[in-house]
């Protein structure tokens, strides 16, 4: 079901994308011609020149020297969100289906099974992919009952943890101070952290995506000592298991809308490396269309991530950003 976009893009404060159909129609998802700045394009030929010079080459693949259009420079990143669901035999399965899928060598993949299944899928899983938690407590362990400590997922074989997930913030009552605690307390013990936000349906009717998106990131930023090892997960409340998924331009608006807030508040540099990622019904039949948006450089993916050869054509849509030269 189509949600109404709120032109966000009307609310951009920087510098204005120009779309890549209306001057280039031959290209799909080339790299944001804002980059290119304030130059004036007297002809067609300095035009493609130009964007020609900022695209990025991929070279890692042998026979596919294609262009991979991402504003980024992070690599594609895809991540498995399995929630409170599984069970040794369904997990089982599952880390079988994996260990057997032909995934792309260019994409960082990870997977965050229940935290009582985390030595069973460590112990089965490939290498290949990592694993995260879904969750950690704001400090070091103690007793704090229920909760599950960084310094227990690391010792279990975690490299990544989930915070600020929508259903920890609006079915458990997490708050942004809170999340942000907990991703400085994960960073600062050298854990990866996968840093939710998004906005609710009334936010986005009310035009409030953006100062939602904003005030979740800035609570991160406010926390965290840097931001070498995060990912970003853009992931609308009103997407998440809904089957609504967003349209590649509404989630390229926002994530668009993230990499300026980093570039204005952080660094230009934070904002190129920091991948941008979109979770929200991403599944085997979207994620090529949303993969070629420029600003998305992965997904997080919930009920999707539960099938392996699902979750593995996710993970190769990364083949969607190349494109022909
Ligand atoms: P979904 O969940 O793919 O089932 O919508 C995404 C998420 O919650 O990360």
């Amino acid at each position: 079901m189509a949600v109404a976009s709120t032109s966000l893009a009307s609310q951009l404060s920087g510098p204005k994308s120009i779309s890549s159909s209306s001057v280039c129609p031959t290209f799909s998802g080339l790299r944001r011609l804002d980059q290119l700045n304030s130059q004036s394009f007297s002809s067609t030929h300095s035009l493609f020149q130009q964007v020609h010079s900022n695209l990025r080459l991929s070279s890692s693949r042998k026979g596919c020297r294609g262009v991979v259009a991402m504003a980024g420079s992070g690599k594609f990143f895809v991540g498995g969100n399995w929630k409170c669901n599984g069970t040794t035999e369904s997990i089982s399965k599952l880390v079988s289906d994996l260990n057997s899928a032909n995934l792309e060598p260019e994409v960082d993949v990870v997977v965050a099974p229940p935290f009582v299944y985390l030595s069973q899928v460590k112990n089965s899983l490939t290498d290949r992919i990592e694993i995260s938690g879904q969750n950690s407590w704001v400090g070091k362990g103690g007793a704090f009952t229920g909760e599950i400590s960084v310094e227990q997922l690391k010792d279990l074989g975690s490299k990544w943890v989930i915070l600020g997930h929508s259903e920890r913030r609006h079915i458990i009552g997490e708050d942004d101070q809170f999340i942000g605690k907990k991703a400085a307390y994960a960073v600062g013990e050298g854990l990866g952290v996968i840093a939710c936000i998004g906005e609710k349906l009334e936010e986005r009717e009310a035009g409030k995506t953006f100062d939602v998106c904003y005030q979740q990131l800035k609570a991160f930023a406010d926390a965290v000592p840097s931001w070498d090892n995060i990912v970003i997960a853009y992931e609308p409340v009103w997407a998440i298991g809904t089957g609504k998924v967003a349209t590649p331009e509404q989630a390229q608006e926002v994530h668009v809308a993230i990499r300026d807030w980093l570039k204005k508040n952080i660094s230009a540099e934070v904002a190129s490396k920091t991948r941008i990622i979109y979770g929200g019904s991403a599944n085997a039949s979207n994620s090529a269309e949303l993969a070629k948006q420029e600003d998305i450089d992965g997904f997080l993916v919930g009920g999707a991530s539960l099938k392996g050869p699902d979750f593995a054509t996710i993970v190769n849509s990364v083949t969607s950003k190349k494109v022909a030269v």
